[in-house]
């Protein structure tokens, strides 16, 4: 009996941390998909590369309450440029919805 009792703590534990996961900003989860996606290619934490730094886009968005969805589509849609320079964001169509939120969360939090 005992051993089930820990197995019952120990899932409701692993369930409280989730909840938590699913509301903050999960750094590590947009690293490695950023990572995996290539993003680190055009764009550095600090440094523009093609693109602009993410740090860059967080501040710029900061106040913007429209932000978080208009960003959801040009990473969705890519964008043809001239928001930032000449160059375009190609699209990432294939990237499921919750791993663009993950991403839109962690830029926009970016001071
Ligand atoms: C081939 C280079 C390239 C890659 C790869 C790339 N981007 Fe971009 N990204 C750009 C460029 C260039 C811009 C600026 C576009 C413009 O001015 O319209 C941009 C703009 C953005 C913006 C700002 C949009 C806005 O509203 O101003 C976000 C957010 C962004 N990229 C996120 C990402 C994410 C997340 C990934 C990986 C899934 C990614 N980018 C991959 C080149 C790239």
């Amino acid at each position: 009996m005992k051993v089930k009792w820990v197995g019952i703590a120990a899932a409701a534990t692993v369930l409280m941390f989730a909840g938590q996961a699913g509301a903050a900003v999960d750094a590590a989860a947009f690293k490695a998909l950023a990572k995996k996606k290539g993003c680190f290619n055009c764009h550095g934490m600090d440094k523009r590369i093609l693109g602009p730094s993410l740090r860059e886009i967080g501040r710029k968005y900061k106040d913007d309450t429209s932000a978080p969805d208009r960003m959801a589509v040009i990473i969705k849609k890519g964008s043809k440029g001239g928001v930032w320079g000449k160059d375009a964001m190609p699209a990432y169509a294939k990237l499921g919805d919750d791993d663009i939120e993950t991403m839109v969360e962690f830029v926009l939090s970016l001071r």
